[in-house]
């Protein structure tokens, strides 16, 4: 794989994990192992959503856009390795970590596109996008800063392409067409929803803010707990993507 000058510059040897709570590194260690896994699934869906565009004839610039994420979906798949052994785990093979990924040859070429540009681009964009900034902005440790940086970037590209690949293809649909995917991308968005509001229901009300949850600790190594990552589950989706589906017509 080509090493981007961004890799180059992270000095994965200036993260001491002997020099953090040895618990937080241990949690750490299985968290940033099953990002190899998740990143490792977003590689085989943007591959599986490349073989779609070009079967369906998608301008260039779209299958452009999609190979570059399929690289970048791989790049993060490494990084997210690179800072796993890092802290001293064990980083999955690929072997260990594929999985079969939903055979779509029964449901029609240009629904698959439409299908796969909502779930993959708009929304769990939107979602991870929302996930990286809050860690961004508050990881404290410069490694893990420039770990989540360097995500980061690439994922608000593809949050960006998402909606203007949705848009172009959902202006022309007839009314009942446009209802039923605004149906489809209703169910994906309320997996993520119910799932946050389902933590958030165990809080007591005064604990539903974010500023109650600082955990600068777990920030240092780009960790979430789950209160947190409930809320901002929620924000994201206030403030990010419930517009964007309004403005597609899709909200
Ligand atoms: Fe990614
Ligand atoms: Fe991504």
């Amino acid at each position: 794989m080509a090493v981007t000058p961004t890799d180059v510059a992270i000095d994965f040897a200036a993260l001491d994990p002997g020099a953090l709570p040895r618990v937080l590194v241990e949690q750490a260690r299985v968290v940033w192992a099953d990002r190899v896994r998740t990143e490792y699934r977003s590689v085989q869906v943007a591959a599986r959503f490349l073989t779609e565009v070009l079967a369906a004839g998608e301008p260039l610039d779209v299958t452009r856009a999609v190979a570059e994420t399929v690289e970048e979906e791989l790049r993060h798949a490494e990084l997210r390795g690179r800072m796993c052994a890092a802290l001293g785990g064990r980083v999955p093979a690929p072997r260990e970590i594929a999985a079969p990924i939903e055979d779509l040859g029964a449901v029609p070429l240009e629904e698959r596109v439409l299908a796969s540009a909502i779930s993959l681009f708009l929304i769990a964009e939107a979602f991870s996008v929302g996930y990286l900034q809050d860690l961004v902005a508050r990881a404290g440790h410069p490694v893990t800063r420039a770990v989540l940086n360097a995500i980061a970037g690439d994922e608000a590209e593809h949050e960006a392409f998402g909606p203007e690949l949705v848009a172009r293809k959902v202006r022309d649909l007839p009314p009942a067409r446009r209802d039923a995917w605004r149906a489809f991308t209703g169910r994906l968005v309320r997996g993520h929803l119910d799932r946050a509001e389902r933590v958030l229901q165990r809080l007591a009300p005064e604990d539903r803010r974010l500023d109650r949850w600082p955990e600068p600790e777990r920030a240092t190594l780009g960790l979430l707990g789950e209160a947190r990552l409930a809320l901002l589950c929620r924000r994201t989706y206030e403030e990010r993507l419930a517009p964007t589906l309004v403005r597609l017509g899709l909200g």
